[in-house]
């Protein structure tokens, strides 16, 4: 999909300029062809050489270069390309897109350009999370801007949060998504697909809530595989740090009636994938905060939740044609997901083990089998990115088949 796509790449002042180099890398070995603006505090973080060096052409740096304007002048550099890219996308420079500032290289190659772009942001976590920067973002993407990431972890100024730029991988499979479907390619192409994912939380009092453990990064990774293979998708999330996904119809809910009320709009469909960790019970919730007695344990009335995977699963028009769902289990792993699968009606089980030690909670790698009605395969331990795609190359395998 990226084979012959022009992409200009603008590399702002932040540290994750230096995932840049592998990023063209990347792109070019996937045939892209790469041309690269570097603004003057992402010079700070990355030399122009390097850049230049890799997409192996030059790297744009000054709106006022005489020599760059006989050349190549800004507009032209703003428009011979089919996307433009900014990664890193700083606070600032999302700022300054907002306000159709143009006082340098590459905000006059974004105000100038009738090309669609796309943004990796990072920054601190105060900065992501501050109104200001989120209230740039909902412009930015009214506009039709892209965003990919930014994730959750560990950020270079010490604190924890979301704010990391997307990885590398990421940042292909949203080109890669966007270009698909630009062209309306991928064996999944014409597929409406379903997807949970995420815990829920059941709210107990106004400030207390049950829920399962659940990152969403398989499910959201799913939802993702499926759209880079053509599929239109939407993904209903619980409360999760995971970005929306670009290319995704998103549905945020809370609670489990939420998840199945959304679901059950988002029929018809081809494909269901149940990822979403959903609390089994919800609590009476109390209208008020429930305050402590001294000697007095409270105790919670708690009704069971829809089960939405096997509501989707029973047989009737609306009924998806191929429904998945996921065991997450401590022991036995294999017979309890044969039994999940019977006892839900579904067609296929991913039996993952969360067991203690195994990382699966919250951790980026997945060790999966998949229970069909024809058999079990056993993946090896992969990253829940490659599991969703290697499930998502299934899925369109089966629908071929058919
Ligand atoms: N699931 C669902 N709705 C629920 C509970 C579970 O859609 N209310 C789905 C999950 O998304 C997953 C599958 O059912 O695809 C298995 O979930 P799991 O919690 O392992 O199964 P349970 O039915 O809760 O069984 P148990 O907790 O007894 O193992």
């Amino acid at each position: 999909m990226l084979e012959n796509r022009r992409i200009l790449l603008i590399v702002a002042g932040g540290i994750a300029a230096v995932k840049a180099p592998d990023l063209i890398r990347r792109l070019r070995e996937r045939g892209a062809s790469v041309r690269c603006i570097l603004t003057k505090a992402g010079a700070h973080f990355v030399t122009p050489l390097t850049l230049a060096a890799l997409s192996g052409d030059k790297c744009y740096q000054d709106l006022f270069d005489l020599k760059d304007e006989a050349e190549m002048g800004h507009i032209r550099l703003s428009r011979e390309a089919d996307i433009i890219l900014v990664a890193p996308a700083t606070a600032d420079i999302m700022a300054k897109m907002v306000a159709g500032q143009a006082d340098d290289l590459a905000t006059t190659a974004l105000l100038a350009t009738d090309k669609p772009v796309m943004i990796a942001p990072s920054m601190n976590v105060m900065m992501w999370t501050h109104p200001a920067t989120q209230a740039n973002l909902a412009t930015l993407k009214s506009r039709d801007v892209r965003v990919v990431g930014p994730s959750a972890g560990d950020l270079a100024c010490g604190e924890v949060g979301n704010g990391r730029m997307a990885e590398v991988p990421e940042i292909i499979a949203a080109l890669t998504r966007f270009f698909q479907k630009t062209e309306g390619e991928g064996p999944l192409k014409g597929l409406r697909a379903l997807v949970t994912s995420g815990p829920t939380h059941e709210p107990i009092d106004p400030v207390r809530y049950i829920a399962n453990r659940s990152s969403g990064k398989q499910g959201h990774a799913v939802a993702v595989a499926l759209a880079e293979l053509g599929a239109s998708v939407t993904l209903v999330a619980g409360p999760t740090q995971e970005a929306d996904p670009d290319g995704v119809n998103v549905i945020h809910v809370e609670t489990a009636k939420q998840m199945m009320k959304a679901c059950s709009e988002a029929l018809p469909c081809d494909i269901a994938v149940c990822a979403a960790a959903v609390a089994d019970w919800s609590p009476e919730k109390a209208l008020q905060k429930m305050k402590k007695e001294p000697g007095k344990t409270p105790s919670l009335t708690l009704s069971e939740n829809p089960d939405i995977l096997a509501t989707l699963s029973q047989p009737g028009p609306t009924r998806p044609q191929l429904v998945v769902g996921f065991a997450a289990e401590t022991e036995n792993l294999i017979e309890n997901a044969k039994a999940k699968r019977a006892k839900k009606k579904c067609d296929w089980v991913v039996a993952n083990d969360v067991s203690p030690g195994s990382g699966a909670f919250g951790g980026d790698s997945n060790t999966v089998h998949l229970v069909t009605g024809t058999g079990v395969e056993s993946w090896p331990t992969l990253r829940k990115r490659a599991v969703a795609e290697r499930l998502a190359e299934r899925i369109a395998t089966s629908f071929q088949r058919q």
